[in-house]
């Protein structure tokens, strides 16, 4: 079930019988010569839509722009500063908690965001509104898992790609992306194949050490066959580990 495509009466009935909600977070930011930029946002995206398929799960708006600031040196990259991404999400969770809901599963496609993400949970766990229970509900609860974090999808990742699947432009994360949009496939070859790794400080160093925008990875390999893999693994993962939470 889809916050946005539901009604107030849908979500109404359905916090009669749930109080938690998915809410996908990723990035808008440069992910190599073929990457997408909303890959980050895209993947716990639609994994969440999948899951949703399979178990009674609200799936709330994108939160789709992160913390991004070491990859605006390539362009379409957009960022949030930390404290306005903390301030964004303590909103967002303080209108959920408003209506009744009390788990908030943050479902992450980015790296970049954790810390940003814990700082914001601190926020909240510190919010005397938000940590109390009111007629309406109990103590509200935050979780952040990221989409690649269930144990079969990471050793699919290892199996496919191997040392070839690096840190950033991921072929994993590009072949999610190719099998939900075949129709945004960029076919690029990858100069070096597989990209250096290294070290970096700001956006400046990043694009010095990593021209082209990929670290330690190769994307060409990415196939629509094993995003369709991936997509499913992670789903199931999310639906049993949701399930978990609201049982908690
Ligand atoms: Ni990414």
């Amino acid at each position: 079930m889809l916050l946005q495509h539901s009604s107030w009466p849908e979500v109404e009935a359905y916090l009669a019988r749930s109080r938690g909600i998915v809410i996908p977070i990723g990035s808008t930011e440069q992910h190599g010569p073929n990457g997408l930029i909303g890959t980050d946002a895209l993947c716990p995206e639609l994994i969440a839509r999948r899951a949703a398929e399979t178990v009674d799960m609200l799936i709330g708006p994108t939160f789709n722009v992160g913390m991004a600031a070491h990859h605006m040196g390539f362009a379409g990259t957009m960022t949030l500063r930390p404290s306005t991404m903390i301030a964004a999400l303590h909103d967002w969770v303080s209108s959920l908690a408003h209506h009744g809901f009390e788990r908030i599963y943050f479902f992450n496609g980015h790296g970049g965001n954790i810390a940003t993400i814990k700082a914001a949970f601190s926020e909240i766990a510190g919010d005397p509104v938000l940590s109390e229970a009111t007629d309406r509900r109990g103590p509200v609860r935050c979780k952040v898992v990221n989409w690649w974090d269930f144990e079969p999808v990471t050793n699919l990742c290892r199996d496919l790609y191997g040392a070839s699947h690096g840190y950033h432009a991921t072929p994993s994360e590009v072949a999610v992306t190719r099998f939900a949009l075949p129709q945004a496939i960029k076919n690029v070859e990858m100069s070096p194949k597989i990209a250096p790794l290294g070290r970096y400080s700001d956006a400046v160093s990043y694009r010095a050490q990593f021209p082209d925008g990929r670290i330690g990875s190769d994307p060409s390999l990415a196939t629509p066959q094993d995003g369709e893999k991936l997509v499913e693994l992670s789903a199931a993962g999310l639906a049993g580990d949701y399930l978990a939470f609201l049982a908690e």
